[in-house]
């Protein structure tokens, strides 16, 4: 299925785009990122505002973008501005998409850096491995104290940090110069598949030696009081930030669809496959961290202290950690590339540079952003970006830029997104395009002019005064 109507680069098949499309919503989002949140953020009262902020925000917005993205066929910015010139709006519309833009690589910046965690767990496993054998569990004979401080070890190694970031970088720059169809589709045709495989092997492990019941009562027991404001802004960061939007990323992914694909239908298809690899991310790493007496805040190291742990235990276990940190990297890979890849199309469009340079170009501003956020765990510890703004008042320079991405630009983004397809746009254009009908299309447009602008508006100003 040949995307006629694309005059450039784009996805090859309606496959290709879905992989593409979900490799770019799963990623350290759903098993780094969403423990994480759950962890410090209480557990269940998140994990089920997050499933309902998925549902009744998160998919109409996954399906708004794509209709842009796709009716535009240009970089985000451009298809925004095309669509609001059609439907005879200000072409200023267009900004909604460059803050998704400049969104976007700052995510990329921090994201990079957690990546070259990720790296470095594969370069230690496979030593491991290459030490010990392949038979017993990893790290034979090391006290779990040990296995567990191979994170901070990390944190402590300013250079190394720096390094294992920069290389996540670069690797990400590899494939998007090289374009959409042979760069970003192979990566994640080959790659989503796999991850999914081991993701599910690992967790049927966890769930039959971890604390199972306790970890499914902290993820899945609704307490109603533990539903404050706060959570709640981080539940709806997480659920746009795992789903990759309100940053442009899948305004710039619907552009290299074809006009014969059912865009609702995808968009369910991403929302369900992204949401089931959180939850079982959640119980793949949870079980562990209970049963090793670990602390469910401890807080971004999570999964990067948990896991190994139970590697230690598992025959074969160096084998299964390597393997395992290496489908997280891909994971990861195929969310980075939609992080770089709004920026590139955007560029090379206003530049008209080709798309290597453009990717260096962007890549050297990631790079000094990243470079500062992997100091902030030992060289800049101490510095705090936004002192002056309360709910960043301790953050260093890694929080503060995944904080003010998830906590106001992405709710933002999604907010304007909704305003311009339910109020702007000329419903004409997109609507029946949408692959929505009746009943199920009036409740879509519902969502978007008012309950996703609304209660998104409201979690956002209160969570932030609180
Ligand atoms: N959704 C990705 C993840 O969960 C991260 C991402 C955010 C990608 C925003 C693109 C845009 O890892």
């Amino acid at each position: 299925m040949a995307v006629a109507d694309a005059p450039r680069d784009g996805w090859t098949s309606r496959r290709a785009f879905l992989l593409a499309a979900i490799g770019s919503a799963v990623g350290l989002g759903n098993l780094w990122r969403f423990s994480t949140e759950a962890g410090t953020n209480g557990g269940s009262a998140f994990v089920l505002f997050y499933i309902f902020c998925v549902i009744l925000i998160g998919l109409p917005v996954l399906l708004a973008e794509t209709l842009i993205g796709r009716h535009g066929q240009s970089s985000a910015p451009e298809s925004v501005r095309k669509l609001a010139a059609e439907s005879n709006a200000s072409k200023h519309w267009g900004l909604i998409a460059t803050l998704g833009v400049i969104g976007s690589l700052l995510i990329l910046s921090f994201y990079c850096v957690v990546g070259g965690w990720v790296l470095y767990y594969i370069w230690v496993f496979l030593g491991d491995m290459i030490q010990t054998g392949l038979a017993g569990g990893a790290f034979q004979g090391r006290p779990a104290a040990d296995i567990e401080g191979l994170l901070p070890n990390l944190f402590g190694d300013a250079r190394l940090m720096v390094g294992c970031g920069l290389a996540f970088l670069a690797i990400t720059a590899f494939f998007v110069a090289r374009g959409v169809s042979s760069g970003i589709e192979w990566v994640a045709s080959w790659l989503m598949p796999a991850f999914f495989v081991l993701l599910v092997l690992i967790t049927i492990y966890g769930l039959a030696t971890g604390a199972a019941s306790e970890a499914i009562s902290f993820l899945f027991t609704f307490d109603f009081s533990k539903l404050t404001p706060e959570v709640m802004l981080a539940a709806v960061g997480q659920a746009f930030f795992s789903l990759s939007l309100g940053m442009a990323s899948m305004i710039t992914y619907g552009a290299y669809v074809g006009r014969d694909v059912n865009l609702a239908q995808t968009s369910g298809i991403i929302g369900g496959a992204d949401t089931m690899v959180a939850l079982i991310g959640g119980l793949c790493i949870f079980p562990i961290v209970f049963a090793a007496g670990l602390s469910v805040s401890a807080g971004p190291g999570l999964m990067f202290q948990s896991l190994p742990v139970a590697f230690q235990a598992m025959p074969f276990g160096s084998l299964i950690g390597f393997a395992f940190f290496i489908m997280v990297a891909f994971a990861a890979l195929t969310s980075s590339v939609s992080l770089l890849e709004p920026s590139t199309a955007w560029l090379k469009q206003l530049t008209g540079l080709n798309r290597l340079a453009t990717t260096l170009i962007l890549c050297g501003v990631a790079g000094v952003l990243g470079t500062l956020a992997a100091l902030s765990f030992n060289e800049l510890a101490d510095f705090r970006p936004l002192a002056f703004i309360p709910i960043f008042a301790e953050s260093n320079f890694f929080d503060a830029l995944d904080g003010v991405t998830a906590k106001i630009m992405m709710p933002l983004g999604a907010i304007l997104v909704c305003i311009f397809v339910g109020w702007i746009a000329d419903a004409r254009l997109i609507d029946e395009e949408n692959g929505l009908d009746g009943a199920l299309h009036q409740f879509w447009r519902f969502l978007v002019r008012f309950l996703c602008p609304i209660v998104l508006g409201v979690i956002m100003v209160t969570g932030l005064m609180s």
